[in-house]
């Protein structure tokens, strides 16, 4: 009797610990992460190569004493160029010139202070910049990123000639997973094989949509080589039009990095780019330098209410709802029944914009309050639709609240 008992129990325990192991293959650590859009700041827009632990570590430094940490950004993202080699046994090497404490030291100090730390790699053979990619050291790799303390890994697609995207980043999770540390895996596709089709299902918390952005206002031009393209911030804006469905808590859309603070745009158009990334859902990844901004420049990164519309809790990505010509009308449902609207003037002069209730989804006899989020002041109660004025390259962002 004690005997079979036993037995049963032993039974009990296999089933136990092998139902746990098969628990954690799953992507169920890797759903439950970025439940709004991830929010921080990486080198790559304003530094390029140029990075160093000294940097970094300064960066780190001024998100807190910035405000940005209070305003929600958390991560600090090392782009490409922090590695040159690898050691015999296939090991990853960052620079000793530029990190000479090693990644493990930097990822401690970000999270000294209460950040969490990113890295980037690329799922083929070297990255964009020509570093070593992670093709064939996936596991080996993400081994290292846990000892290291990475939270985030952005995985890039140069040099990966026949790779089957989907296949590459699966590998890829499945590894950050095997390491036993949460990671958030930003897929760095570029939409070429679009990713919003299949990266949720591979645990992608989220996926680039478009090519590179550049700091200007409207535009795409093709790279010196051919290859498709270099967009202006509008450029990028176009190619969400039909990909809000794919979007949602742990998965995003992501429109890549925000270029405000770097001049290639004036202060109105920087509002209008963080604006529009807001009602996108978008992640917010600062780009620019944080330890000298302007306060114009803080003002807009650290927008609490524009910030919220973002990071609304049910997840929902905002849509183009109304376009006439260089005028359109932008909408998000946010949790509380309310929308978020951006009134957007893509033109060259001041023209009159019309967000009607039927553009929001409401019934026309509704009376909701309206909220302006730039201006941080209540504009009264209106009854099927709100208007406004708005400037060239400007836009008005509203909540309209039944
Ligand atoms: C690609 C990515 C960029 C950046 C660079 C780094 O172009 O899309 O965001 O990471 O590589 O080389």
């Amino acid at each position: 009797m004690k005997t079979s008992r036993r037995v049963v129990a032993a039974v009990f325990a296999v089933l136990v610990l092998v139902t746990g192991l098969s628990a954690q293959g799953n992507n169920t650590t890797s759903s439950a992460l970025a439940l709004t859009p991830p929010m921080g700041w990486n080198s790559w827009n304003k530094f390029a190569c140029n990075v160093s632990e000294d940097m970094i570590k300064g960066m780190a430094d001024a998100m807190v004493k910035s405000g940005m940490k209070d305003a929600g950004y958390q991560y600090v993202n090392i782009d490409d160029c922090w590695q040159v080699s690898r050691d015999s046994n296939g090991n990853i090497v960052a620079d000793p010139q530029r990190f000479p404490h090693g990644m493990k030291a930097v990822g401690d100090y970000i999270h000294s202070l209460g950040l969490k730390f990113g890295v980037y790699s690329d799922a083929g053979s070297k990255t964009c910049a020509g570093r070593p990619g992670g093709l064939g050291h996936e596991y080996q790799d993400a081994l290292q990123y846990a000892a290291w303390g990475v939270d985030y890994l952005k995985y890039d697609w140069c040099n990966t000639t026949t790779q089957d995207a989907k296949a590459s980043y699966a590998n890829i999770r499945a590894a950050l997973d095997a390491s036993g540390r949460a990671i958030v895996l930003s897929i760095c596709e570029w939409g070429t094989a679009k990713p919003w089709l299949w990266g949720k299902e591979v645990g992608g918390n989220l996926w680039r949509t478009t090519g590179d952005i550049s700091d200007k206002w409207e535009g795409s031009t093709k790279w010196p080589d051919g290859t498709c393209c270099s967009n202006g911030m509008l450029a990028i804006v176009d190619q969400q039009v039909g990909l809000a469905s794919y979007a949602g808590p742990g998965h995003w859309n992501d429109p890549d990095m925000l270029e405000i603070g770097n001049g290639g745009m004036n202060d109105t158009e920087y509002r209008s780019h963080f604006s529009l990334w807001a009602i996108l859902a978008a992640p917010l990844i600062a780009g620019n330098d944080l330890r000298n901004m302007r306060p114009e420049i803080h003002d807009i990164l650290t927008n609490k209410e524009v910030i919220a519309v973002d990071q609304d809790p049910m997840g929902r990505e905002g849509e183009r709802v109304a376009k006439n010509g260089d005028l359109e009308v932008w909408a998000k449902q946010m949790k509380d029944g309310s929308r978020a609207v951006v009134l957007l003037n893509r033109g060259g002069s001041e023209k009159e914009i019309t967000a009607t209730w039927e553009d929001l989804g409401y019934p026309n006899h509704l009376t909701a309050a309206v909220r302006d989020l730039w201006q941080h002041k209540e504009l009264g109660k209106v009854t099927g639709k709100f208007l406004a004025t708005v400037a060239s390259h400007a836009v008005v962002m509203v909540t309209v609240k039944p």
